[in-house]
This record gives structure tokens, C-alpha cells and sequence, in this order.
């Protein structure tokens, strides 16, 4: 597994990290037992990912807890989130979360706190009210490092991330990007990398990109809405499927190679996918023809997060 650093965090992390969200939840939406479960996140581990997300709003912070009992923590980076939608967070709710959270990962500090799925119209609030009670946290040990999570579905253009770069308090940040929204590069990628900012990519496959009927269905839509010119579909998804052998293996290695990209959560509830997707991490870039033909066709799509058509 090929590591770098993130960014102004220094860690050493994988390239390929564990998201234990999402719509499989490290299985718990497809009938795992917590056991199970603990077994995909060690598989992970022992095949070299040292990178796990997770969430208070996930339900799998205890499963992750279970799953590092006998391993290195110190080998180990781990990222949770405090819930910021649908709920007005305050201070005492923020360290009651943070406390909890650690009690469930039963460690004594988590490497990256993030609020999680942070939009536009709250972010000033989060700013002023919550990010003291951040950074008391990182005073304790309780925390090392602050990032946000942005709502992909309700944000499409990065619009809380870019205000969250102009202020420069964050050291990581997690952001919607795949092959048929671009979006990030130019309104957050080029940023963070002027800052050395920390990047994690979430939605690198989701819907869209887990099978080519689905990608179909995106592909048909975003001609309908005229973000993509029908002529330059022609022989897609074929070409990229002459060098990747999956959908989601091309969609992971084009997040993963994008300048700026440090870590790409990739979430899964499937043994076999999660071992497919390793092989993927292992393989080497997209020859540079395939990238710009699939950045030339997706060039004007700021519509969709490939998650509902
Ligand atoms: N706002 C936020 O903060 C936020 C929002 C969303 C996600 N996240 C984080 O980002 C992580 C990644 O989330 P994501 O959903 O965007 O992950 P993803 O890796 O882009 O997509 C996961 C989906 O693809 C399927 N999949 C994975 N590998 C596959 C393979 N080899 N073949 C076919 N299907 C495959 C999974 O189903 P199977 O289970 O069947 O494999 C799942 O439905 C989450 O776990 C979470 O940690 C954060």
C-alpha cells in the first residue's frame, strides 16, 4: 500500500482509507455481525491501510473500537466526526460527543476530529461557538488535529470549503470528488495544496461508479441537462475499461492520482470488494490520455455527486 504525508498533519497515512460510513457502513447495512464487521476493518489493516473513518452519526465507532484491541494504535490514524446538521451543536454537546466518541474507539485521543457534514449557513456559527471548544479539546490530548466534512449533496461547489480554506483554521479537510463531478479541483484542490492542507475524497465510486448500468443512468441524465456533449461520450466507458478492470477500480486509481489528494475512503460492507479495492491502490496511475480525455468529458458537470441521478 503506497502512503504519503497529510499535509501540515505530518502522519503517514495510506492512500486508500477505510470509510466506515457511507451506504454500507463496513456492513452494517448488509446484515453483518459486529464480528464481521471487526474483521473487514483488521482485513484492511493487515493489507496495509492504516486509515479509518468514521462517524458519532455512524453507529460504527464501536466496531472500530473492537476491531484496534490488538493492534498498534500509534501505527493507526484515525478520523471521527461530530454530527453539525439537523442539530444546533454547543460546546458541552461537542466535548459530551468527543468523550463518547473515545470511549467507543477506546483509545485516549483521536488523530483527526471533523464536524461532520458542515453547510454553508452554519459554518460561521461552528467558527465562532464550537472551534474554541476544538481547540481546548487539542489542548487536553483529547484531539490532535481539526477538520471539516462538507455536505456534497447540498453543496455542489464547495462553497463552505472554500470559506473554510480562506480562514486557514482547518488542517484537514474531507471533499466530494470523483470522475463525474470535478469540481474540487479548482475550487479546493488548488487551495489546499498552496496550504498544505489534508485531503480526504469521499464519493470516489458511490452509485455512479459501482456498476456501468448506474453509470448509464448519470451519463444519460447529465446530456439531458446538456453538462455533457453526446459526441464526446463516444467509446466511454470502453476506453477506460481497456485499462482498469472495473468501474470502481478506474474511479478510485483517478481519485487517488489527482494532485492535491492525500487520502480516498473507499466504503464497503463486501469482503470481496474490499479486497478488490486494495488490489486497486496497488495498481499504477491511468495512463495520462485516459485523465484528460476524462477530465475533457466531465469538464462542465457541477450537477450531481453520483449518488441520486
Ligand atoms: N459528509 C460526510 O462527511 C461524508 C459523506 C459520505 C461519506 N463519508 C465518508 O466517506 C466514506 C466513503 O464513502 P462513499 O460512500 O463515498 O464510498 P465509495 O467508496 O465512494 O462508495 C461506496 C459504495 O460503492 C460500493 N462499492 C465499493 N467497492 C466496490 C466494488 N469493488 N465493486 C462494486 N461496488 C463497490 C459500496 O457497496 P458495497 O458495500 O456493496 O461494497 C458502496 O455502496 C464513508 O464511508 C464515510 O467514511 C463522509
Amino acid at each position: 500500500m503506497q502512503t504519503t504525508i497529510l499535509g501540515r498533519t505530518n502522519l503517514t497515512v495510506s492512500r486508500m482509507g477505510l470509510g466506515a460510513g457511507g451506504h454500507s457502513r463496513i456492513g452494517r447495512n448488509a446484515d453483518l455481525t459486529d464480528a464481521q464487521s471487526a474483521d473487514l476493518v483488521r482485513r484492511a489493516l493487515d493489507h496495509g491501510v492504516n486509515f479509518i473513518d468514521t462517524a458519532e452519526g455512524y453507529g460504527t465507532e464501536a466496531i472500530i473500537g473492537q476491531a484496534l484491541q490488538d493492534r498498534d494504535r500509534t501505527s493507526i490514524v484515525l478520523s471521527t466526526k461530530k454530527s453539525t446538521r439537523h442539530e444546533q451543536v454547543t460546546p458541552d454537546a461537542l466535548r459530551a460527543s468527543l468523550d463518547q466518541s473515545l470511549k467507543h474507539l477506546r483509545t485516549d485521543y483521536i488523530d483527526l476530529y471533523n464536524l461532520h457534514g458542515v453547510v454553508p449557513q452554519d459554518y460561521a456559527y461552528l467558527v465562532n461557538d464550537i472551534y474554541p471548544a476544538l481547540q481546548k479539546a487539542q489542548q487536553q490530548g483529547k484531539i490532535r488535529f481539526v477538520g471539516l466534512s462538507e455536505m456534497f449533496n447540498e453543496d455542489f461547489e464547495h462553497t463552505m470549503l472554500q470559506q473554510a480554506l480562506a480562514d486557514d483554521l482547518w488542517d484537514v479537510l474531507m471533499v466530494g470528488f470523483n470522475l463525474l463531478n470535478q469540481t474540487a479541483r479548482a475550487k479546493v484542490f488548488a487551495q489546499a495544496i498552496a496550504q498544505n492542507v489534508g485531503i480526504q475524497i469521499m464519493f470516489a465510486v458511490r452509485k455512479a461508479l459501482s456498476h456501468p448500468d448506474n453509470l448509464r443512468a448519470f451519463t444519460d441524465a447529465l446530456v439531458e441537462k446538456g453538462q455533457i456533449d453526446p459526441v464526446d461520450l463516444d467509446a466511454f466507458p470502453d476506453f477506460l475499461l481497456a485499462e482498469a478492470p472495473s468501474l470502481p477500480d478506474a474511479a478510485y486509481r483517478f481519485c487517488r492520482d489527482e494532485p492535491g489528494v492525500h487520502v480516498v475512503l473507499s466504503g464497503t460492507g463486501n469482503a470481496a470488494h474490499l479486497d478488490a479495492n486494495l488490489a486497486s491502490f496497488a495498481r499504477p496511475p491511468l495512463t495520462q490520455q485516459t485523465r484528460d480525455r476524462l477530465i475533457h468529458i466531465f469538464r462542465r458537470v457541477n450537477s450531481t455527486t453520483g449518488q441520486a441521478v
